[in-house]
């Protein structure tokens, strides 16, 4: 199957609702991410109650999709009108945000059939370590009981997790340049040939690949497009400002 916005953020009720994202810092991870969510937002691959949300404890690259929300909360208020959210919260209340986020997408999924929703998880090492037991329940239930609800979670992260749990919930992993450490254990993990891979990847900067942890089907492909303008999904609310209701004497 080819990668698209839909295979790669919408929900597949045949397959692992998991899909991975991995590359090192700076190799295009997020700008991918970003212009695929762009595209989706406005493609009628997904339905008008479907959200994207990015919970992003990095706080770059998503700026561009719509104005952040500095908590759950914050994000919350605008779920009913925003297709895409994007959540900047501070790192010590990340864990408790993630929780009432994911338990909020579950509830409203639960609720009304035609909600359906993609979560994107920045630098998910963050919240997930490499034994089963170092994973948020939370994470755990979106993950293994999520698709028949429409739900569907990307994890993003510099390296590639090293977590079998996650591994057997996963459907794809999407490799930027990867760190060459990495290169062994996805080799060890998915007999992918990961140092021929990042030895093809580096011929063109930006490039990516994508492996269908299903089929072991590998495809190549070239660096996105950034368009020229970045068009926002959720436009930012313009405030009026106090010297507006003053009129310029010069025009
Ligand atoms: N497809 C592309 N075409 C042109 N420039 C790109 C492309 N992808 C990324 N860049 C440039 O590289 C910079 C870093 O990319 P990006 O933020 O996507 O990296 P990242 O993999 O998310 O890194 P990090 O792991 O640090 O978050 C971007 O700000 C942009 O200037
Ligand atoms: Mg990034």
């Amino acid at each position: 199957m080819t990668l698209s916005p839909s295979s790669l953020l919408g929900s597949n009720r045949e397959k692992p609702c998991v899909q991975q994202v991995f590359g090192i810092s700076g190799t295009g991870k997020t700008v991918f991410l970003c212009e695929t969510i762009r595209q989706a937002a406005r493609s009628t691959d997904f339905g008008p109650k479907h959200r994207f949300v990015i919970f992003d404890v990095k706080h770059e690259g998503y700026e561009t999709l719509a104005p952040p929300k500095s908590s759950t909360s914050e994000a919350l208020k605008k779920i009913d009108k925003e297709k895409v959210l994007v959540i900047h919260p501070e790192m010590d209340t990340a864990l408790q945000e993630l929780n009432d986020l994911i338990n909020f997408l579950f509830d409203s999924a639960k609720f009304d059939k035609e909600f359906s929703a993609t979560l994107i998880l920045e630098e998910s090492s963050t919240f997930i370590g490499s034994t089963v037991g170092s994973i948020p329940p939370t994470v755990k239930r979106f993950a293994t009981q999520g698709r028949s609800l429409g739900l569907s979670l990307l994890l993003v992260n510099q390296r590639a997790l090293s977590n079998k749990w996650t591994d057997t919930q996963s459907s794809s992993i999407t490799c930027f340049r990867l760190a060459r450490p990495d290169a062994k254990m996805l080799n060890d993990r998915w007999g992918l040939d990961a140092e021929q891979m990042d030895d093809k990847l580096s011929e063109k900067k930006f490039s990516f690949s994508h492996f269908d942890l299903e089929t072991l089907s590998l495809s190549y492909y070239d660096p996105i497009q950034i368009p020229e303008v970045r068009r926002p999904i959720v436009e930012k609310k313009k405030r009026r400002s106090i010297t507006s209701i003053f009129k310029n004497p010069f025009i």
